[in-house]
C-alpha cells in the first residue's frame, strides 16, 4: 500500500467490477475528504460457495480507470497475504448475522466483518462508505463499529438503480437478456409493497408472478432490529433475495408509504 495516505481520508471498500453504484460511493466519499481510498479485494472468507467466488466478475484495469476518473486518489488491490498475513481473526456477526442472508449464505457475514475490520486496521479511515443495497451488511457493520468502538464514521449511500429499477450490482452482467428483463420483478414488487397496507403480502404476490425467480427470502423487517415487522413497526423495510438462472440478486426498500398507512390504521 502507498506508505503515506493523507488523513482525513474516506474509504470505499469494494470487490471490484465497479459500476455506477460504486461511483456514487466515491462521489459521497469525495464530498467528505480530498483523499479517497478505494480497495478492490474479492474476499474469499465471505464466499460460502466456491463456484460463486470463482465466477465473481473481475476487471481490475477497468476498475482503476473508473475509480480514478470518479475521484478516488488511491486504488488498492491487495493480495490475500497482504490482507491476512496470518490466520484471520474472525469477527463474529452474531445473531443477526444468521438471519436472512445468513440463512442462505452461512458464515457470509463473519467473512464480511472480518475483512472490513481488517481493512479498517490497514487503512485507518476517518469515514467509510457502504451502499444500502446490502442492507443487512450495512446494519452489521454499523453494529460492529458501535460495539468495538472503532474510530470511523460509517456513511450509508442510497441504492443506485437502472432506468427500469433494477438495483445496480456487479452480478447483473451475468444475467441473460431474458433474465435481465425478468429481474425487474424485484423492483416492481418492492414498489407495490411500499404502496400497500399489507406490504408482506403484496411483496410475495408480485414476486410469485415471475416463475423463474426462486425466492430465498422476501420479508418486511424492522430496520432497527432486523426482526420481522408487525403492523406497529415504525421503520419498516422490505428485503428480497433470490435467484435467476444461477445469478443471485438482492434488493430492499424503505416502506415509507406503508409506514404511513400502518400509522393511519394504528
Ligand atoms: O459489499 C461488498 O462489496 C463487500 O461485502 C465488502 C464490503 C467490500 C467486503 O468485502
Amino acid at each position: 500500500m502507498k506508505s503515506e495516505l493523507r488523513h482525513p481520508l474516506a474509504f470505499v471498500p469494494t470487490m471490484g467490477a465497479l459500476h455506477a453504484g460504486h461511483q456514487s460511493l466515491i462521489k459521497i466519499a469525495k464530498q467528505k475528504c480530498e483523499e479517497v481510498v478505494l480497495s478492490v479485494f474479492v474476499n474469499p472468507l465471505q464466499f460460502e460457495n466456491k463456484e460463486d467466488l470463482a465466477q465473481y466478475p473481475r476487471n481490475i484495469d477497468g476498475d482503476i480507470a473508473l475509480a480514478q476518473s470518479t475521484g478516488a486518489t488511491f486504488v488498492w488491490a491487495p493480495t490475500f497475504e497482504e490482507v491476512y498475513p496470518g490466520d484471520p481473526v474472525i469477527i463474529p456477526a452474531g445473531k443477526i448475522g444468521n438471519l436472512f442472508e445468513g440463512v442462505h449464505r452461512f458464515g457470509h457475514f463473519d467473512g464480511v466483518l472480518t475483512v472490513v475490520h481488517r481493512l479498517f486496521e490497514l487503512i485507518r479511515p476517518e469515514y467509510a462508505i457502504f451502499g444500502e443495497k446490502d442492507f443487512q451488511q450495512l446494519f452489521l457493520i454499523n453494529q460492529m463499529v458501535r460495539e468495538l468502538e472503532l474510530p470511523v464514521e460509517i456513511i450509508s449511500a442510497p441504492i443506485v438503480r437502472e432506468d427500469d429499477g433494477l438495483a445496480m450490482s456487479s452480478r447483473n452482467i451475468r444475467l441473460s437478456t431474458d433474465d435481465r428483463a425478468r429481474a425487474t420483478i424485484i423492483y416492481k414488487a418492492l414498489c407495490e409493497a411500499n404502496g400497500s397496507k399489507d406490504p408482506a403480502r403484496a411483496l410475495q404476490r408480485v414476486l410469485s408472478k415471475e416463475k423463474n425467480f426462486q425466492i430465498d427470502y422476501a420479508e418486511i423487517i424492522d430496520a432497527n432490529t432486523f426482526e420481522v415487522a408487525t403492523v406497529a413497526t415504525p421503520n419498516k423495510r422490505a428485503i428480497v433475495a433470490g435467484w435467476l438462472s444461477g445469478v443471485r440478486l438482492i434488493d430492499n426498500m424503505a416502506m415509507e408509504m406503508a409506514m404511513e398507512s400502518s400509522g393511519a390504521l394504528a
